[in-house]
């Protein structure tokens, strides 16, 4: 077959781009950073704790890393600012963007929940109308309308939100449980499960297309690596 000169660039620029990746900044990226330095993936720059630079490169492999507020990540990914993300299944689920979700990565484990304290669980087996706060108003709505078909007034906060029934804001709240320890020292229950949460590995959907063979080596090095 005759190259032509397009073939030609898009064969030395596949060769020389960078795949880059958005990492949710904290435990998340530490922990991802570890798993890819065991398939041989490192990046000296990012191990220097006390720089506050955002984005590292590894030259050799073109790799490039950024560290981006959890709920960014997703949206770095759909619009091709990052070709791979790395965030919590909490956030993706909350931010509901076109990205393809391909790797559970087993790490960051918890729960995502309805809880309270005992006396609101009444209230949920009645369908009242009742109050729900959380930092996650998506999953919180498509829980309460969708699979509970529950009428309820959503109240956004974004943090700490274990609050809302202890100042009476709300009768329950949505939020994560991992080991339990903040319900539990606050007096809450966890009154229904809505759903399983971890850290999950997302690509943009281009980039899919672009580098099918880079990508694809990544995810089957990464699971083979779990
Ligand atoms: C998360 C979550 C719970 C807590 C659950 O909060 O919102 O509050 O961790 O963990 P536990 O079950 O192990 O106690 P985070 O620390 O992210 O802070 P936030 O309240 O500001 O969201």
């Amino acid at each position: 077959m005759k190259e032509t000169k397009e073939g030609m660039w898009h064969a030395k620029m596949s060769e020389e781009r960078y795949l880059t990746f958005a990492l949710a900044k904290g435990r998340l990226a530490n922990k991802t950073m570890e798993l890819l330095e065991q398939i041989g993936i490192t990046c000296e720059e990012m191990k220097d704790k006390s720089s506050r630079k955002l984005i590292f490169v590894n030259e050799e492999r073109k790799l490039k890393f950024f560290l981006a507020k959890g709920p960014d990540v997703p949206t770095y990914v759909e619009y091709g600012a990052a070709d791979i993300g790395v965030v919590g299944r909490d956030t993706i689920l909350e931010e509901n963007r076109h990205v393809y979700e391909v790797l559970d990565l087993g790490y960051g484990k918890c729960r995502m929940c309805v809880c309270g304290p005992e006396s609101s669980g009444e209230l949920l087996k009645h369908h009242e109308m009742i109050r729900v706060a959380s930092k996650y108003p998506n999953i919180a709505k498509d829980y309460f309308y969708n699979k509970k078909h529950q009428t309820v007034d959503i109240i956004k906060l974004n943090g700490s939100v274990e609050l809302g029934p202890i100042v009476q804001l709300s009768d329950v709240i949505v939020d994560i449980v991992e080991t339990g320890s903040t319900l539990k020292e606050n007096g809450l229950d966890v009154l229904e499960e809505i759903c399983p949460l971890s850290a999950r590995m997302i690509v943009n959907q281009v980039s899919m297309q672009m580098e099918p063979e880079r990508i694809k080596k990544l995810i089957s090095d990464l699971k083979k690596q779990l």
